[in-house]
């Protein structure tokens, strides 16, 4: 205890250089200790010190220049004042020494009350803090009572900095979101306190949660069918990727509401619609409405228009960059159907969706396939001997088994040797191009070489380019040789000149 105290008060030592001089020894200026802050209610010492003194002193300790409590007359080097803190005890304190005629004064000892901290607790705005990301929040940590406050806040118990969040700023007691995201939703609290030398007090509040709500995409609209007993019935679905909800979906069937449904927790509604296969039945929309929003959905033709017309098959080969051949594609193009499922066939035995081989009897190596795009499309990945064939491709309705297939002829696809021949046969034709390039192009020289040995004077000649190669029977030998038509030749000689 004695410790404590001497450690709060020689910091605030206050020396003074002023020296009296009586009957030939030193009277220095006293010393004044005391607090700087102090709790209001507590009991605080000061203390006077004439370092030295032998005489008897007598010492006053006062505030704002007036006594504060009866002076004291002592014949030791220290005075000790003892006092209770009142708010009116704030001010600026110094001492007097007096001995005989002479007073010395100390310097001052600023003392500040302090309100001990109570009843923290965090206002926020808006309230209840519920609110749409992009608005702004603003968190007050207030007090009952307490002076001299500093604050920290705490976001889901972690201490906030400055930058800890995006948009959030920490000023006084305030801490301000100016754009919520989801990132800002979770609980607050704040601790309020004054840090002193000793005995420092905080109070901390209670967490608070705040809410972020997320806006509404727009929906999407779908539409599927299915076949019960005789009948037909449509689903339409009107799906929102994010928001918070509540929110209640309408169908709009041209333009008017027919039904709407209530979604609570869900993002989706499904509205039953009455379809009729190959009858436009209007056009839907769907609409969201929550408490701050109203989106509708494109529109989308109720019209299911049945599976019809011609199947044909789209075949592309797809090379790599080294020309080798890397996987075959086959499309089935199909001239009408809203909902088309599609099958595949390889030598008339039908090829699983979903890559399995088990209706596949005729090799027990089975091919290696992929079908993808709902069906549509049918991928080989690597095509070997095993997988030539004949393939052809299917559709019907796919809210109906038993609707009529409709069928493509079989396109033959061959492994990579025929194919690699093809590509073979361009580069050979290429490289027989560019040797006859070079052919005519030496033929050329040799002629004008006659020419300029034959018919030195005759410039004219030359600069008409009179160039006949049948009129040089070498020259034609050369041609022979290299089998080649004349069309081949003259359409070289164009590139030569
Ligand atoms: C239509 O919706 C109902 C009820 O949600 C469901 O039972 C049915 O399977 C749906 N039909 C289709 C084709 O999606
Ligand atoms: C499909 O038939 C063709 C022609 O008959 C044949 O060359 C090919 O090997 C057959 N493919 C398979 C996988 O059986």
């Amino acid at each position: 205890m004695k410790n404590t105290q001497k450690l709060h008060l020689l910091p605030f030592s206050v020396l003074a250089c002023l020296v009296y001089q009586i009957d030939g020894t030193l009277f220095p200026s006293p010393v004044l200790t005391g607090p700087d802050k102090a709790y209001l209610g507590s009991k605080v010492m000061f203390q006077c010190i004439v370092p030295g003194a032998t005489l008897p002193i007598t010492y006053n300790l006062l505030r704002e220049g007036k006594e504060v409590v009866a002076p004291r007359m002592d014949v030791s080097q220290a005075a000790t004042f003892s006092l209770k803190i009142a708010m009116s005890s704030a001010g600026s304190y110094h001492c007097e020494a007096s001995a005989g005629e002479l007073t010395a004064s100390s310097g001052t000892v600023h003392l500040q009350v302090v309100i001990p901290v109570s009843g923290a607790s965090v206002t926020p705005d808006p309230s209840p803090p519920v609110m749409y990301e992009g608005s702004r929040l603003i968190l007050r940590c207030d007090v009952t009572r307490g002076s001299h406050l500093s604050y920290t806040w705490f976001f889901n118990k972690q201490e906030v900095m400055s930058s800890a969040l995006p948009s959030l700023r920490l000023s006084g007691n305030v801490l301000v979101v100016d754009e919520v995201t989801q990132v800002h939703a979770g609980s607050y609290s704040c601790v309020a306190g004054t840090k002193m030398r000793t005995n420092s007090r905080f109070s901390s509040s209670g967490e608070l949660q705040v809410t972020v709500k997320v806006f509404f995409s727009v929906p999407m609209i779908s539409l599927s069918v299915s076949k019960e007993g005789r009948d037909y019935v449509g689903n339409v679905t009107c799906r929102s990727s994010k928001g918070s909800p509540p929110v209640t979906f309408h169908l709009l069937l041209d333009g008017e509401e027919r039904t709407f449904v209530e979604a609570t927790e869900s993002l989706v509604a499904v509205f039953p619609v009455a379809i009729v296969p190959g009858r436009d039945m209007g056009v839907a929309r769907c609409l969201a409405q929550s408490e701050v929003q109203q989106l509708l959905s494109d529109p989308l033709n109720l019209e299911v228009v049945p599976v019809g017309g011609r199947a044909e098959v789209e075949v592309d080969y797809l090379y790599r960059a080294d020309y080798k051949m890397d996987a075959v594609k086959l499309q089935c193009l199909l001239s009408r159907g809203t909902f088309p499922f599609f099958s595949w066939s390889l030598n008339n035995s039908v090829l699983s969706p979903d890559g399995d081989t088990e209706s596949h009897t005729h090799s027990h190596t089975p091919p290696r396939y992929t079908i993808t795009d709902a069906g549509r499309t049918l991928l080989l990945p690597d095509l070997a001997a095993k997988e030539s064939g004949y393939y052809r491709c299917r559709a019907r309705d796919s809210y109906d088994e038993t609707s009529p297939w409709v069928e493509s002829v079989a396109v033959l696809v061959q492994a990579e040797e025929s194919t690699m021949t093809t590509i073979e046969v361009v580069a050979i034709a290429f490289c027989c191009f560019l040797m006859l390039v070079l052919a005519a192009g030496v033929a050329y020289m040799m002629n004008m070489a006659d020419r300029q040995r034959g018919s030195v004077n005759n410039n004219r000649a030359v600069n008409t380019f009179p160039l006949s190669p049948v009129s040089n029977p070498a020259e034609v030998n050369q041609m022979d040789t290299s089998s080649v038509n004349s069309d081949t030749h003259n359409q070289t000689m164009e590139i030569t000149v």
